[in-house]
């Protein structure tokens, strides 16, 4: 669906002259059909500006950028039916109610989109819905900003951290809604530095660190390759009064480690429990870059 190689991008090209490093360093990924493409990395690393090129919102690029078939240099307005952008910094018309703005951006696509008042009610807006959109709380422009991006029921939406600002429960229906995208087909392209979102909604991810990805992959695999499941175990070596003790071993390596035997045998036991890796953990393993 989108075939990325080679993408590099200085947002200076004079300092590029000056030999400062670009801030994408040559990308190279594939986003399959109906996957959700997750992209992680810390502050800095690239990622918006990733999603600025592959919308088409930034242009003067190095490398090629493939959607449908089609380089996006040859794409005309017709890229914007095909595509639903959600960005890290939405912007509305202040003095619009939410409603209006929904019907506003509607108006730009020739019918078959999806109602307003069903979006701002699936979104939690629907009492909000004639309020003015100046006076509304970040949480409440990123969700309204979503409902823009999925409207015209576009077949690649592209999310820039959506939920940045939402509470939990917001960010729970944020994150069906964009499982239920997933399964009526659609393709999108996730990012975030969130590492429970990436977890949860993306069946891919790539894990980008300063303009260069480190690696791409499922996250199944990337747990088996860079992850050791760990034993994590609270004990007292003293009586009641004494606090826990918590110590830390690989699961593989159980049955010949001294020191665990060693607790087992001498240790009173408050609690035993395995873990697998965090994405935080194979993220660091991976990259040799803490992700925050
Ligand atoms: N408009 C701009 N002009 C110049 N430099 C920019 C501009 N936007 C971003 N940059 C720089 O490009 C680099 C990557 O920024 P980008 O916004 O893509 O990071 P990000 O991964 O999305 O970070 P975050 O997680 O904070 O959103 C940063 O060093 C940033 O300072
Ligand atoms: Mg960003």
């Amino acid at each position: 669906m989108i075939a990325v190689k080679g993408l590099r991008f200085s947002y200076s090209r004079k300092s590029k002259q000056k030999g400062d490093a670009p801030t994408l360093k040559g990308l190279d990924f594939e986003v399959q059909s109906g996957e959700i493409f997750g992209f992680l990395g810390p502050s800095g690393s690239g990622k918006s500006t990733t999603q600025k090129l592959l919308t088409g919102i930034l242009a003067g690029y190095d490398g090629s950028i493939v959607v449908k078939g089609r380089e996006l240099s040859a794409w005309d307005n017709s890229y914007y039916r095909e595509i639903g952008v959600g960005f890290e910094m939405p912007n509305h018309f202040p003095k619009l109610t939410a409603l209006e703005n929904l019907k506003l951006f509607a108006a730009f696509y020739d019918g078959n989109t999806l109602d307003p008042m069903t979006l701002l009610e699936q979104l939690g807006l629907a009492a909000d819905a004639n309020k003015q959109v100046g006076a509304f709380s970040k949480g409440m422009k990123m969700r309204l900003n979503f409902a823009r991006a999925i409207m015209h029921r576009p077949g690649i939406v592209f999310l820039d951290e959506p939920t940045a600002g939402l509470d939990p429960m917001n960010a729970r229906t944020m994150k069906q809604i964009i499982k239920t995208l997933k399964a009526q087909g659609c393709t999108v392209f996730l990012t975030t530095h969130n590492m429970l979102d990436a977890e949860e909604l993306c069946d891919r991810i790539a894990f980008i660190v300063d303009g260069q990805l480190a690696t791409i992959g499922n996250l199944a695999q990337m747990k088996r390759t860079f992850g050791e499941p760990s034993v994590v175990v609270e004990y007292r070596t003293g009586g009641e009064s004494e606090s826990l003790q918590k110590a830390a071993f690989g699961l593989q390596t159980l049955a010949e480690d001294a020191d665990f035997q060693r607790i087992l045998a001498t240790a009173k036991l408050w609690s035993i429990h395995s873990q697998e890796a965090s994405v935080e953990e194979i993220f660091f393993k991976a990259t040799g870059t803490k992700l925050a």
